[in-house]
């Protein structure tokens, strides 16, 4: 059966298939391209798009409502923008070796065993940070479930790449489900993986 092409909700161009290149014409200038997969309200998108003014900070996220959230966060930004769409779909339709940075900040842990399946990381997605990120290129992946952690932590180590733990927040704006449990006194891990 042919691969499905993926369709992404394009601001300003409605539902488009692929293969397109999804980011035309969405930000004004070439700059070091970074993701934030499952945005969610966009707080954390929208502080780094501040901060960093130099790079071009993509938020995806499936739940339209979210999309709306992150959107108006992001307000006239002109280096953040939001795709409505999900993480995989998007991530294929990207050109290799396109972006800088990939975080997966605070993604559905899915606890349950028999869910495990529905978890964002699998070895597709890992092949997927592979091809996308360029060389050099950092994934970022922070998390409250250590069960999630240890998951993820092995399926991209298994690939080669170097791990590196941070026990302290970065120095990177927190985002909205970062806020919730660090107030509820919960414990989150995070690292970061580069080739
Ligand atoms: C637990 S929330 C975390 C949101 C945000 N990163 C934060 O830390 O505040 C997970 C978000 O990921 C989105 N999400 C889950 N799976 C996704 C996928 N495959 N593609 C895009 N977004 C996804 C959900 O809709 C939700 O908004």
């Amino acid at each position: 059966m042919p691969a499905r092409a993926p369709v992404l909700a394009v601001p300003g161009r409605g539902l488009v298939a692929g293969p397109v290149d999804p980011l035309a014409g969405l930000f004004r200038s070439v700059a070091p391209l970074v993701l934030d997969l499952g945005c969610g309200n966009g707080l954390f998108l929208a502080g780094l798009a501040a901060g960093k003014p130099g790079w071009n900070c993509l938020g995806i996220e499936k739940k339209e409502y979210r999309v709306r959230q992150a959107r108006r966060r992001a307000g006239d930004l002109a280096n953040a923008r939001v795709l409505h769409g999900g993480a995989l779909a998007v991530l294929s339709s990207l050109p290799l070796r396109s972006v800088s940075r990939i975080y997966l900040l605070f993604g559905d842990p899915w606890p349950k065993r028999r869910h495990a399946v529905r978890r964002l990381v699998q070895e597709e997605f890992v092949t997927l940070l592979h091809s996308r990120l360029e060389a050099g290129g950092i994934f970022f992946f922070a998390t409250d479930s250590e069960e999630y952690l240890a998951w993820t932590r092995e399926k991209v180590s298994a690939s080669g790449w170097r791990i590196k733990e941070w026990a302290v927040p970065m120095t990177w704006p927190a985002t909205e489900f970062e806020q919730r449990f660090a107030s509820a006194g919960l414990n989150i891990w995070r690292f970061q993986a580069s080739r």
